[in-house]
């Protein structure tokens, strides 16, 4: 699904797909020189960032394995509490592994620094992180991201993964809907 496609619903497209293609491209270039024969583990959090793994895991050159988890992260309104739930867990031992998780989005970074935690516990190799998108004004702790996306500003946003209610995660692009989007439901 393109911009034009939902044209009533946007506001604005904060990053394109050309852009999304240029940063998975140069992001997969560089983990494909630090991560050669290694065969990183990527652990994606469903479902956000689903669309990010797919796209560059195709555009790394290096063998790698993937796997996913289901995490809740449970709060009050729309911030993250940090107290986090496994609703899926990897079907894969991480022990010994370096695994590189790949994000949709760092908003609060409480759910990440969960996860990388975790997997440290579970006895990783190594444990680093590439985030697509961030949003620096809400972080509440710090993450060292190695592997950086687009910084975006502190706005709602959908498309290549995300959503509002399940809707816009096929959207090739990232993108803020018009306030009467939310006020319509
Ligand atoms: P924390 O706060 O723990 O949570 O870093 C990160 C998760 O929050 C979701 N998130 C968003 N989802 N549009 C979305 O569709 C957004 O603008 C947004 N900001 C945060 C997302 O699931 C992310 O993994
Ligand atoms: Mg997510």
């Amino acid at each position: 699904m393109k911009i034009a496609d939902i044209q009533d619903d946007i506001a604005e497209e904060l990053v394109s797909k050309e852009q999304i293609d240029a940063k998975i491209r140069e992001v997969a270039a560089q983990v494909d020189r630090d991560y050669a024969g290694k065969n990183p583990l990527l652990v994606a959090v469903l479902k956000g960032a689903v669309n990010t793994l797919a796209a560059f895991s195709q555009a790394l050159r290096i063998p790698v394995t993937m796997d996913f988890m289901s995490l809740s992260s449970y709060g009050s309104g729309t911030t993250s509490s940090g107290t986090v739930t496994v609703r899926q867990d990897l079907s894969t031992d991480v022990r010994g592994r370096h695994v590189l998780i790949v994000e949709d989005i760092i908003d609060s970074g409480l759910t990440l620094d969960w996860l990388i935690k975790e997997l440290k516990r579970r006895g990783a190799a190594s444990v680093e992180v590439f985030a697509l998108l961030e949003k620096p004004a809400r972080h509440e702790v710090h993450i060292d991201v190695k592997y950086k996306g687009y910084e975006i500003p502190d706005k709602f946003v959908v498309g290549f993964g995300l959503d509002y209610n399940e809707r816009y995660r096929n959207l090739d692009s990232i993108a803020v809907l018009k306030p009467q989007v939310y006020q319509g439901e």
